[in-house]
């Protein structure tokens, strides 16, 4: 293989991706190769301060998207680029579904727009594989509430979730073969279960 695989992770808050990032992580490790678990907004220094604002500070979509298009430009160059690169597997927790999802499904923002930002930062560089934590939202809400306190995403109402998982079905109907949809309301073995039975079906390892 020239190249690493680039693996992201995508679902509503509450969905439970973050614990099976590790899980594949340890997986891939197991087979024997180099593994970079990051996430957006963020990864690098400059990306984790924009995702300080994206998260905390009050802004319109628009800022947003630029935002979170400028966090992923640098992670992009700095960090992602350059692992794939070397033959690393990169896992993120959270790519550019995640925009077209919250600022194009959850705030209604124009989705000619984010895709004209999408070419321009990432200049054809895309997951291979995306990995959707579908569950209900409000099975994901009952999640969250017990856990810390909301940024401004987790803070939003049932409708606005319901928006972003409409978001995400569009990309994932856009894309099957990208795709991978994980039934995320199952207990967590079994949600590992869909998740080891999917990479395998690509072979990669
Ligand atoms: P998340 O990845 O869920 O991290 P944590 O587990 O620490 O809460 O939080 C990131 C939030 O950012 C999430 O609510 C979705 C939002 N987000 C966007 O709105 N647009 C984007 O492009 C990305 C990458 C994330």
């Amino acid at each position: 293989m020239s190249g690493g695989r680039f693996i992201s992770f995508e679902g509503i808050d509450g969905a439970g991706k973050s614990s099976h990032i590790e899980a594949l992580a340890a997986w891939v490790r197991g087979r024997g190769h180099e593994v970079l678990v990051t996430r957006e907004p963020g990864g690098t220094p400059l990306a984790e301060r924009l995702r300080e604002l994206v998260l905390h500070a009050p802004m319109d979509a628009l800022t947003e998207a630029l935002l979170v298009f400028a966090a992923r430009r640098d992670h992009l160059a700095q960090l992602i680029e350059p692992a794939l690169a070397r033959g690393v597997t990169v896992l993120c927790d959270r790519f550019t579904d995640a925009t077209f999802a919250y600022q194009g499904g959850g705030r209604g923002f124009d989705l000619a727009v984010l895709a004209q930002l999408e070419t321009w930062v990432q200049q054809g560089r895309n997951p291979d594989m995306t990995i959707w934590f579908d569950l209900p939202a409000a099975t994901a809400a009952q999640r969250r509430a017990a856990v810390r306190a909301p940024d401004r995403f987790e803070a939003q109402d049932q409708a606005f979730f319901e928006r972003v998982i409409a978001g995400y079905q569009a990309r994932c109907t856009a894309e099957p073969q990208r795709f991978a949809r994980i039934a995320a309301a199952e207990e967590r073995t079994v949600v590992w279960a869909q998740i080891e039975a999917e990479v395998q079906r690509r072979a990669w390892w």
